[in-house]
């Protein structure tokens, strides 16, 4: 059988790291942070001088730097892409990277780029992959796809809590707004507003129906 991804989009500061990590302990499954991998290139541009004004400038940096994806094991399976054998964990989590992070994932090359990365990371088992545009363009086709969302305060008082002071609405209208493969609900998915839930009751709602959407699959394939 073919291996599963579970897509759990949404917009910034809505929970989808956290759930996402919680569904992929749960059940075993291999987290992929696809935001890691968008602020991994803007750091590289960033350290290297490209203009991410300029989204020429940017899908040659893409086309040249040398990656690796790699699966890792620490308190769950994850995928992290390496630039010349270094993962930049910290580094990626600046306000400066996140300020540059929306106009390096506008530009259509990139977009193509992170997509075949994203689709091979298939190769390291079933996935719980978050990100923008997961159920929209990486995996359309998956019949698992979640959308999470919480009020604009609560996710500001989320990333403060972070320690990371940022304006979440510019960059959430950043991102709807652009032309490549922009944040959208997919068809299909679940929309789940988590605004007044804990991560444990969010990420139980996102197994159970998972475990329910695969239990109907499973009756209607065998029908
Ligand atoms: O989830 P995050 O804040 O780490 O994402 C960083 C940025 O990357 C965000 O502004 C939108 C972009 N992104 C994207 O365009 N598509 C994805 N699949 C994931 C992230």
């Amino acid at each position: 059988m073919q291996n599963i991804v579970i897509a759990i989009d949404g917009t910034s500061a809505s929970g989808k790291s956290t759930n996402a990590r919680l569904v992929a302990r749960t059940l075993g499954f291999v987290y992929v942070d696809t935001g890691a991998m968008y602020r991994t290139l803007a750091w590289h541009c960033l350290q290297n001088r490209v203009n991410i004004q300029d989204p020429k400038a940017v899908a040659a940096a893409c086309r040249r730097w040398k990656t690796s994806l790699i699966c890792v094991e620490d308190e769950l399976r994850q995928v992290r892409l390496t630039v010349q054998g270094y993962f930049p964990e910290k580094e990626i989590r600046t306000a400066e990277v996140s300020a540059a992070v929306p106009q390096v994932a506008a530009v259509p090359k990139v977009r193509d780029w992170m997509k075949k990365r994203q689709r091979e990371c298939l190769q390291f088992g079933n996935l719980v992959m978050e990100g923008r545009d997961i159920g929209t363009n990486v995996f359309p086709e998956t019949d698992f796809k979640f959308y999470l969302d919480a009020s604009l305060s609560e996710r500001s008082r989320r990333r403060e809590a972070d320690g990371v002071r940022e304006n979440l609405a510019a960059r959430d209208q950043r991102d709807s707004q652009r032309a490549a493969a922009p944040l959208m609900i997919p068809l299909g998915a679940v929309l789940i507003d988590n605004s007044g839930e804990t991560p444990q009751e969010t990420s139980a709602r996102i197994v159970a129906e998972f475990q329910r959407r695969l239990a109907a699959r499973q009756t209607h394939g065998n029908a």
